[in-house]
């Protein structure tokens, strides 16, 4: 045990790790994170756009549990949203998130401005073909490209060992590869934590758990034996349908790695859920797993 200025009181107050430090520059961070790595730390990146709720934090757990130190970004970035999307009103809570952060431990926020990460005549991005087009890439035109884009730089100004992201964004970890992806944490009525879900009213909030319904009607069939897509589907479409508040933009079964529709389960998949309710847009997805002679589906 190591005591600041000698008082113990303090000392039980902010154990032996110093203060998390907040980071706006590029330059401020790569430097930070390259003495991490010359004296043989195990660097660790959680990226995030803030408005932080405890599917972020539970990323920023394990990471913790497998790095150390980690750095959690927050950056809200302009290029992933389309020019009728959300960004300007994307929630914003940096002092909120901060807090959060630095009571978890946390080593370093990295929260830089929009010209520290593309700076004028920025001109580069990165484009996966195909994966990047379907789904979540078809629904919001250029989206993955701000996605992949951001992820490539922030992947280059940390340079970290691991870097974590979330399962609820299924087809955003096939796009960028080599990341730990942890599961979906959800409310208790099942609803996937969301930055957005600060958006619904109360109707609609009540309406938003038929994503997640929806996704248990088709694991509930998979357990009783059903394998066809198009009846899961169909199983999917009825709980939906149940629910008139709700505009759906996809729901496919798609193979895990191709992110190719299937027509009976065989390989790893996902059931992979977009809808709007009211204005907002929520997405979810099912895990869905050989499991010897049965498939596991992991919500
Ligand atoms: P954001 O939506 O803030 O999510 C940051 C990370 O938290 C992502 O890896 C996401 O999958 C994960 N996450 C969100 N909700 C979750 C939940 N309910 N359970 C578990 N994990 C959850 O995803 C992005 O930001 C951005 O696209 C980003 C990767 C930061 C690039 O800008």
């Amino acid at each position: 045990m190591f005591f600041v200025n000698g008082a113990k009181e303090l000392a039980t107050d902010f154990p032996s790790r110093p203060p998390m430090e907040t980071i706006h520059t590029v330059a401020w961070m790569k430097q930070v994170a390259a003495e991490a790595r010359q004296n043989g730390q195990i660097l660790g990146l959680v990226p995030t756009m803030g408005a932080l709720h405890e599917g972020h934090l539970s990323l920023v757990r394990v990471a913790q549990q497998r790095c150390s130190p980690i750095v959690v970004s927050i950056f809200v970035n302009p290029k992933q949203f389309g020019p009728t999307e959300d960004f300007q009103k994307y929630p914003r809570t940096l002092d909120a998130d901060r807090a959060l952060l630095e009571k978890l431990g946390a080593d370093y926020l990295f929260a830089p401005r929009a010209d520290e990460m593309y700076p004028a005549g920025f001109r580069t991005a990165v484009v996966v073909e195909e994966l990047g087009e379907r789904l979540e890439g078809r629904s919001r035109p250029g989206h993955f490209r701000g996605v992949t884009t951001v992820v490539l730089k922030l992947l280059e100004v940390v340079q970290p060992r691991l870097a974590f992201f979330g399962r609820k964004d299924a087809q955003q970890v096939r796009i960028i590869p080599e990341i730990v992806v942890l599961p979906i944490v959800r409310e208790v009525d099942g609803l996937a934590l969301s930055s957005r879900n600060a958006y619904l009213n109360a109707g609609e909030r009540a309406a938003a758990t038929v994503l997640y319904r929806s996704l248990e009607a088709a694991r509930r069939e998979i357990a009783a034996g059903e394998r066809d897509a198009a009846h899961l589907l169909q199983e999917v479409h009825r709980v939906i349908d149940s629910e008139p508040n709700l505009a759906l933009d996809y729901a496919e079964i798609v193979d895990a790695d191709t992110f190719e529709p299937v027509l009976s389960l065989r390989n790893t998949c996902y059931a992979l859920i977009a809808a709007r309710i009211g204005a907002t847009r929520l997405i979810d997805n099912a895990l869905i797993e050989p499991a010897g002679q049965s498939f596991e589906v992991t919500l």
